[in-house]
Protein backbone atom coordinates (compact mmCIF):
# COMPACT_ATOMS: atom_id res chain seq x y z
CA UNK A 1 0.00 0.00 0.00
CA UNK A 2 2.48 2.18 1.13
CA UNK A 3 4.74 2.12 -2.25
CA UNK A 4 1.71 4.29 -3.68
CA UNK A 5 3.12 7.47 -2.22
CA UNK A 6 5.56 9.36 -3.39
CA UNK A 7 8.69 11.17 -2.28
CA UNK A 8 8.27 14.33 -1.03
CA UNK A 9 11.17 17.82 -1.26
CA UNK A 10 13.01 17.94 1.58
CA UNK A 11 11.63 21.09 3.78
CA UNK A 12 12.74 24.60 2.69
CA UNK A 13 14.56 25.18 5.83
CA UNK A 14 15.11 22.17 7.55
CA UNK A 15 16.64 20.35 4.52
CA UNK A 16 19.31 22.57 4.71
CA UNK A 17 20.34 21.02 8.23
CA UNK A 18 21.33 17.95 6.33
CA UNK A 19 23.40 19.78 3.21
CA UNK A 20 25.96 21.77 5.98
CA UNK A 21 26.49 18.51 7.52
CA UNK A 22 27.56 16.72 4.52
CA UNK A 23 29.62 19.90 3.49
CA UNK A 24 33.49 19.30 4.11
CA UNK A 25 34.62 22.29 3.35
CA UNK A 26 36.47 23.89 6.30
CA UNK A 27 35.44 27.65 5.83
CA UNK A 28 31.76 26.50 5.12
CA UNK A 29 29.08 28.88 7.19
CA UNK A 30 25.35 28.15 8.28
CA UNK A 31 22.76 30.80 8.06
CA UNK A 32 20.29 28.54 7.57
CA UNK A 33 17.90 27.39 10.62
CA UNK A 34 17.23 29.64 12.81
CA UNK A 35 18.99 28.58 15.73
CA UNK A 36 21.04 30.97 18.28
CA UNK A 37 25.16 30.53 17.76
CA UNK A 38 27.72 31.57 19.85
CA UNK A 39 31.41 32.89 18.37
CA UNK A 40 32.71 29.62 18.08
CA UNK A 41 29.52 28.37 15.82
CA UNK A 42 27.76 26.59 19.22
CA UNK A 43 24.02 26.59 20.09
CA UNK A 44 24.79 25.95 23.93
CA UNK A 45 22.58 24.94 26.86
CA UNK A 46 22.34 28.57 28.80
CA UNK A 47 23.49 28.24 32.34
CA UNK A 48 20.14 28.58 33.81
CA UNK A 49 19.03 26.01 31.86
CA UNK A 50 21.48 23.82 33.13
CA UNK A 51 20.76 24.90 36.79
CA UNK A 52 17.00 24.59 36.39
CA UNK A 53 17.73 21.01 34.89
CA UNK A 54 20.41 20.13 38.05
CA UNK A 55 17.36 21.15 40.58
CA UNK A 56 14.90 19.28 38.67
CA UNK A 57 17.04 15.61 38.97
CA UNK A 58 17.35 16.31 42.33
CA UNK A 59 13.72 17.25 43.17
CA UNK A 60 11.45 15.66 40.49
CA UNK A 61 9.86 12.84 42.09
CA UNK A 62 7.45 11.16 39.65
CA UNK A 63 7.09 11.19 35.37
CA UNK A 64 3.82 10.36 35.34
CA UNK A 65 1.44 11.65 33.14
CA UNK A 66 0.93 15.68 33.38
CA UNK A 67 -2.40 15.94 31.82
CA UNK A 68 -3.37 17.54 28.67
CA UNK A 69 -3.00 21.22 29.45
CA UNK A 70 0.87 20.39 30.58
CA UNK A 71 2.27 22.18 33.72
CA UNK A 72 0.16 24.18 35.59
CA UNK A 73 3.64 26.44 37.07
CA UNK A 74 4.72 26.53 33.78
CA UNK A 75 1.39 28.02 32.18
CA UNK A 76 1.17 30.53 34.80
CA UNK A 77 4.20 31.59 34.37
CA UNK A 78 3.93 31.80 30.32
CA UNK A 79 0.84 33.66 30.98
CA UNK A 80 2.34 36.35 32.79
CA UNK A 81 5.67 37.12 30.73
CA UNK A 82 3.06 37.23 27.84
CA UNK A 83 0.75 39.32 28.96
CA UNK A 84 1.94 40.77 32.15
CA UNK A 85 -1.04 42.36 33.95
CA UNK A 86 -2.43 43.59 30.50
CA UNK A 87 -5.20 40.68 30.64
CA UNK A 88 -8.55 39.77 32.74
CA UNK A 89 -7.20 36.38 33.96
CA UNK A 90 -10.87 35.08 34.31
CA UNK A 91 -11.21 35.16 30.40
CA UNK A 92 -7.39 33.66 29.49
CA UNK A 93 -6.80 30.18 29.11
CA UNK A 94 -2.80 28.93 28.58
CA UNK A 95 -1.98 25.82 27.88
CA UNK A 96 1.65 24.12 26.91
CA UNK A 97 2.14 22.66 24.23
CA UNK A 98 5.22 20.95 22.09
CA UNK A 99 7.27 24.43 20.89
CA UNK A 100 5.96 27.34 18.99
CA UNK A 101 4.67 25.14 16.33
CA UNK A 102 2.55 22.80 18.40
CA UNK A 103 0.88 26.13 19.68
CA UNK A 104 0.38 27.06 16.38
CA UNK A 105 -1.31 23.44 15.20
CA UNK A 106 -3.72 23.72 17.95
CA UNK A 107 -4.58 26.79 17.69
CA UNK A 108 -5.59 26.41 14.02
CA UNK A 109 -7.47 23.25 15.59
CA UNK A 110 -9.58 25.63 17.47
CA UNK A 111 -9.99 28.19 14.86
CA UNK A 112 -11.26 25.54 12.54
CA UNK A 113 -13.85 23.83 15.15
CA UNK A 114 -14.73 27.76 16.22
CA UNK A 115 -15.13 29.31 12.10
CA UNK A 116 -14.49 26.50 9.52
CA UNK A 117 -14.97 28.76 6.31
CA UNK A 118 -13.03 31.87 8.30
CA UNK A 119 -9.54 32.42 6.18
CA UNK A 120 -6.15 33.71 8.07
CA UNK A 121 -4.64 36.79 6.64
CA UNK A 122 -0.73 36.51 7.21
CA UNK A 123 1.57 39.52 5.31
CA UNK A 124 3.64 38.74 2.47
CA UNK A 125 6.25 36.86 2.80
CA UNK A 126 5.55 34.91 6.57
CA UNK A 127 7.59 31.51 7.82
CA UNK A 128 7.71 29.00 5.41
CA UNK A 129 6.40 26.70 7.48
CA UNK A 130 3.34 28.94 8.86
CA UNK A 131 0.89 28.21 5.14
CA UNK A 132 1.76 24.80 5.83
CA UNK A 133 1.27 23.91 9.60
CA UNK A 134 -1.82 26.14 10.58
CA UNK A 135 -3.39 25.98 7.22
CA UNK A 136 -2.96 21.82 7.55
CA UNK A 137 -5.34 22.00 10.32
CA UNK A 138 -8.10 22.64 7.52
CA UNK A 139 -8.23 26.35 6.91
CA UNK A 140 -7.88 28.84 4.19
CA UNK A 141 -4.79 31.17 4.47
CA UNK A 142 -4.71 34.04 2.54
CA UNK A 143 -1.36 36.36 2.00
CA UNK A 144 -1.62 40.32 2.18
CA UNK A 145 0.93 42.70 1.36
CA UNK A 146 3.56 43.29 4.11
CA UNK A 147 7.25 43.46 3.17
CA UNK A 148 9.07 45.62 0.49
CA UNK A 149 11.62 43.13 -0.93
CA UNK A 150 13.37 46.32 -2.88
CA UNK A 151 13.08 48.59 -0.68
CA UNK A 152 13.92 46.65 2.45
CA UNK A 153 10.67 48.23 4.29
CA UNK A 154 7.48 47.54 5.69
CA UNK A 155 4.51 48.37 3.16
CA UNK A 156 2.68 50.21 6.05
CA UNK A 157 -0.04 51.72 3.96
CA UNK A 158 -0.70 48.80 1.93
CA UNK A 159 -0.66 46.54 5.14
CA UNK A 160 -3.08 48.84 6.27
CA UNK A 161 -5.39 49.33 3.52
CA UNK A 162 -5.58 45.18 2.90
CA UNK A 163 -6.27 44.66 6.86
CA UNK A 164 -9.62 47.05 5.80
CA UNK A 165 -10.76 45.00 3.50
CA UNK A 166 -10.53 41.95 5.47
CA UNK A 167 -13.96 40.48 6.03
CA UNK A 168 -15.21 41.02 9.39
CA UNK A 169 -14.40 38.39 11.74
CA UNK A 170 -11.53 36.69 9.43
CA UNK A 171 -7.67 35.79 11.65
CA UNK A 172 -4.86 38.00 11.33
CA UNK A 173 -1.46 36.20 12.09
CA UNK A 174 0.52 38.23 13.15
CA UNK A 175 4.58 38.08 14.39
CA UNK A 176 5.13 40.07 17.58
CA UNK A 177 8.69 40.54 17.02
CA UNK A 178 11.46 39.67 15.38
CA UNK A 179 9.63 39.11 11.88
CA UNK A 180 10.63 35.39 10.32
CA UNK A 181 11.49 35.76 7.81
CA UNK A 182 12.14 40.00 7.42
CA UNK A 183 13.52 40.95 10.55
CA UNK A 184 11.45 44.29 9.92
CA UNK A 185 8.83 44.59 12.77
CA UNK A 186 6.31 48.05 12.84
CA UNK A 187 7.04 50.25 15.06
CA UNK A 188 5.04 51.17 17.87
CA UNK A 189 3.07 53.73 16.04
CA UNK A 190 2.46 51.57 13.08
CA UNK A 191 1.12 48.80 15.66
CA UNK A 192 -1.12 51.43 16.79
CA UNK A 193 -2.21 51.61 13.61
CA UNK A 194 -2.62 48.01 12.63
CA UNK A 195 -4.54 47.73 16.22
CA UNK A 196 -7.24 50.44 15.16
CA UNK A 197 -7.99 48.28 11.95
CA UNK A 198 -8.36 44.97 13.97
CA UNK A 199 -10.71 46.26 16.54
CA UNK A 200 -12.65 48.43 13.51
CA UNK A 201 -13.05 45.11 11.14
CA UNK A 202 -13.21 43.33 14.79
CA UNK A 203 -10.81 40.85 13.05
CA UNK A 204 -9.30 37.76 15.71
CA UNK A 205 -5.75 39.26 16.09
CA UNK A 206 -3.82 35.19 16.10
CA UNK A 207 0.16 36.33 17.33
CA UNK A 208 2.92 34.34 16.85
CA UNK A 209 5.61 35.52 19.41
CA UNK A 210 8.39 32.89 18.60
CA UNK A 211 11.22 35.29 19.55
CA UNK A 212 10.84 37.38 22.54
CA UNK A 213 13.18 38.88 23.82
CA UNK A 214 15.30 39.19 20.60
CA UNK A 215 14.68 42.24 19.54
CA UNK A 216 14.30 43.96 22.92
CA UNK A 217 13.87 42.85 26.48
CA UNK A 218 10.97 40.38 27.04
CA UNK A 219 8.59 43.04 28.09
CA UNK A 220 9.12 44.98 25.10
CA UNK A 221 8.81 42.69 22.36
CA UNK A 222 5.18 41.55 23.67
CA UNK A 223 3.90 45.45 22.92
CA UNK A 224 1.37 44.66 20.38
CA UNK A 225 0.34 41.63 22.89
CA UNK A 226 -0.34 44.07 25.61
CA UNK A 227 -1.84 46.85 23.67
CA UNK A 228 -4.41 44.45 22.14
CA UNK A 229 -5.02 42.80 25.31
CA UNK A 230 -7.79 44.72 27.69
CA UNK A 231 -9.02 45.92 23.78
CA UNK A 232 -10.35 43.42 21.88
CA UNK A 233 -12.69 40.10 23.15
CA UNK A 234 -10.49 37.84 21.32
CA UNK A 235 -7.19 36.71 20.66
CA UNK A 236 -4.37 33.81 20.67
CA UNK A 237 -1.20 33.95 21.38
CA UNK A 238 1.55 31.49 20.52
CA UNK A 239 5.08 31.86 22.44
CA UNK A 240 7.69 29.94 22.04
CA UNK A 241 10.50 28.62 24.24
CA UNK A 242 12.51 27.68 21.77
CA UNK A 243 15.19 30.71 21.16
CA UNK A 244 15.02 32.88 24.09
CA UNK A 245 15.73 29.77 26.50
CA UNK A 246 17.22 27.79 23.85
CA UNK A 247 15.17 24.83 24.33
CA UNK A 248 15.04 23.81 20.20
CA UNK A 249 14.55 20.23 20.53
CA UNK A 250 12.79 19.78 24.10
CA UNK A 251 9.84 21.11 22.35
CA UNK A 252 8.13 23.87 24.72
CA UNK A 253 5.72 26.61 23.99
CA UNK A 254 2.41 28.01 25.24
CA UNK A 255 -0.99 28.68 23.75
CA UNK A 256 -2.63 31.62 25.74
CA UNK A 257 -5.98 32.13 24.12
CA UNK A 258 -8.76 34.94 25.36
CA UNK A 259 -11.89 34.75 25.38
CA UNK A 260 -15.01 37.22 25.19
CA UNK A 261 -16.13 36.26 28.99
CA UNK A 262 -15.11 33.52 31.74
CA UNK A 263 -17.89 31.05 30.42
CA UNK A 264 -16.21 30.74 26.97
CA UNK A 265 -12.61 30.62 28.43
CA UNK A 266 -14.17 27.67 30.33
CA UNK A 267 -15.66 26.33 26.69
CA UNK A 268 -12.41 27.08 24.77
CA UNK A 269 -10.19 25.06 27.37
CA UNK A 270 -12.14 21.78 27.25
CA UNK A 271 -11.77 22.24 23.41
CA UNK A 272 -8.18 22.95 23.76
CA UNK A 273 -7.74 19.94 25.79
CA UNK A 274 -9.60 17.45 23.44
CA UNK A 275 -7.99 19.14 20.62
CA UNK A 276 -4.44 18.00 22.64
CA UNK A 277 -5.77 14.29 23.29
CA UNK A 278 -6.84 13.50 20.15
CA UNK A 279 -3.18 15.27 18.74
CA UNK A 280 -0.48 13.87 21.11
CA UNK A 281 -2.58 13.30 23.92
CA UNK A 282 -0.40 15.64 26.03
CA UNK A 283 2.73 17.86 25.86
CA UNK A 284 6.43 16.77 26.95
CA UNK A 285 7.28 17.86 30.65
CA UNK A 286 10.92 18.22 30.58
CA UNK A 287 11.45 21.90 28.99
CA UNK A 288 8.14 23.10 31.05
CA UNK A 289 9.54 21.95 33.98
CA UNK A 290 13.00 24.07 33.30
CA UNK A 291 11.55 27.32 32.13
CA UNK A 292 8.86 27.13 35.37
CA UNK A 293 11.84 26.80 37.22
CA UNK A 294 13.88 29.89 35.58
CA UNK A 295 10.62 32.44 35.90
CA UNK A 296 10.21 31.07 39.21
CA UNK A 297 12.81 31.45 40.79
CA UNK A 298 13.97 35.56 41.49
CA UNK A 299 17.74 34.09 40.82
CA UNK A 300 17.54 32.17 38.26
CA UNK A 301 14.87 34.81 36.64
CA UNK A 302 17.81 37.74 36.51
CA UNK A 303 20.44 35.48 34.83
CA UNK A 304 18.07 34.35 32.52
CA UNK A 305 17.22 37.73 31.34
CA UNK A 306 21.35 38.48 30.99
CA UNK A 307 22.06 35.09 28.99
CA UNK A 308 18.92 36.66 26.65
CA UNK A 309 20.66 39.98 26.42
CA UNK A 310 24.03 38.61 25.36
CA UNK A 311 22.36 36.67 22.69
CA UNK A 312 20.18 39.54 21.69
CA UNK A 313 23.49 42.01 21.62
CA UNK A 314 25.44 39.50 19.20
CA UNK A 315 23.11 39.35 16.90
CA UNK A 316 22.75 42.98 16.96
CA UNK A 317 26.83 42.67 16.79
CA UNK A 318 26.86 40.48 13.71
CA UNK A 319 24.18 43.07 11.73
CA UNK A 320 26.75 45.66 12.32
CA UNK A 321 29.57 43.85 11.52
CA UNK A 322 28.59 42.34 8.01
CA UNK A 323 26.69 45.59 6.93
CA UNK A 324 30.12 47.27 7.23
CA UNK A 325 31.92 44.41 5.48
CA UNK A 326 29.94 44.05 3.12
CA UNK A 327 30.16 48.49 2.65
CA UNK A 328 33.75 47.89 1.46
CA UNK A 329 33.19 44.63 -0.51
CA UNK A 330 30.37 45.59 -2.03
CA UNK A 331 29.98 49.69 -2.81
CA UNK A 332 27.30 50.08 -5.21
CA UNK A 333 24.99 48.13 -3.19
CA UNK A 334 22.67 48.81 -0.45
CA UNK A 335 22.94 46.38 2.59
CA UNK A 336 22.04 48.72 5.62
CA UNK A 337 18.50 47.10 6.18
CA UNK A 338 20.75 44.34 8.20
CA UNK A 339 20.64 46.82 10.82
CA UNK A 340 17.53 48.07 10.81
CA UNK A 341 15.79 44.35 11.07
CA UNK A 342 15.98 43.00 14.23
CA UNK A 343 16.06 39.19 15.99
CA UNK A 344 17.88 36.37 14.14
CA UNK A 345 16.82 36.95 10.30
CA UNK A 346 16.71 39.13 7.26
CA UNK A 347 17.11 39.16 3.85
CA UNK A 348 20.47 39.47 1.98
CA UNK A 349 18.12 40.55 -0.81
CA UNK A 350 19.88 38.26 -3.66
CA UNK A 351 18.40 36.30 -6.53
CA UNK A 352 17.82 32.50 -5.77
CA UNK A 353 20.69 32.20 -8.21
CA UNK A 354 22.68 33.87 -6.22
CA UNK A 355 21.61 32.07 -3.15
CA UNK A 356 22.90 28.65 -4.73
CA UNK A 357 26.19 30.24 -5.93
CA UNK A 358 26.54 31.33 -2.68
CA UNK A 359 26.20 27.24 -1.79
CA UNK A 360 27.50 25.51 -4.51
CA UNK A 361 30.98 27.62 -4.65
CA UNK A 362 31.38 29.24 -1.59
CA UNK A 363 29.95 26.49 1.44
CA UNK A 364 27.62 29.46 2.64
CA UNK A 365 24.08 28.23 3.34
CA UNK A 366 21.16 30.43 3.22
CA UNK A 367 17.41 29.79 2.44
CA UNK A 368 16.28 29.94 -0.71
CA UNK A 369 14.56 33.78 -0.39
CA UNK A 370 17.88 34.79 1.06
CA UNK A 371 16.87 34.91 4.46
CA UNK A 372 19.94 34.87 6.21
CA UNK A 373 20.07 33.73 10.13
CA UNK A 374 22.68 36.67 11.14
CA UNK A 375 23.78 34.09 14.35
CA UNK A 376 25.74 32.52 11.84
CA UNK A 377 27.94 35.55 11.23
CA UNK A 378 31.21 35.80 13.51
CA UNK A 379 34.08 38.24 13.76
CA UNK A 380 36.53 35.19 11.76
CA UNK A 381 34.09 34.34 9.06
CA UNK A 382 32.44 38.20 8.18
CA UNK A 383 35.09 38.88 5.78
CA UNK A 384 34.55 35.76 3.63
CA UNK A 385 30.92 35.97 3.85
CA UNK A 386 31.18 39.78 2.62
CA UNK A 387 33.78 38.57 0.13
CA UNK A 388 31.85 35.89 -1.28
CA UNK A 389 28.67 37.97 -1.50
CA UNK A 390 30.15 40.66 -3.35
CA UNK A 391 31.78 37.90 -6.05
CA UNK A 392 27.82 36.47 -6.18
CA UNK A 393 26.83 39.83 -6.81
C1 LIG B 1 13.37 28.99 11.32
O1 LIG B 1 12.54 29.72 10.77
O2 LIG B 1 14.49 28.76 10.86
C2 LIG B 1 13.01 28.38 12.65
O3 LIG B 1 11.77 28.81 13.07
C3 LIG B 1 13.14 26.91 12.64
C4 LIG B 1 12.08 26.23 11.84
O4 LIG B 1 11.46 25.31 12.38
O5 LIG B 1 11.86 26.57 10.68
Amino acid sequence: MLETLSALPPDAILGLIAEYKADSRENKIDLGVGVYMTPEGNTPVLDVVKQAERYLVDTQESKAYIGTAGLAGFNAAMQTLTFADTADDSRLVTIQCPGGSGCLRVAAGLLTRARPNAAIWHGEPTWANHVPLVGGAGLELKGHPYYDTEKHVIRIDDVLNAMRNIPKGDIVLLHACCHNPSGMDPSEEEWRAIGDVIIERELLPFIDMAYQGFANDPDTDAFIVRHLADKVPEMIVSNSCSKNFGLYRDRVGSLSVLCKDAGTRDIVASQMSNIVRTLYSMPPDHGAAIVARVLGDADLNAKWLVELEEMRTRLRDMRVLLNDALASRAPDNDFSHLVRATGMFCFLGITAQQVDALKKDFGIYIVGSSRINVAGITAANVEYLAESIAAVL
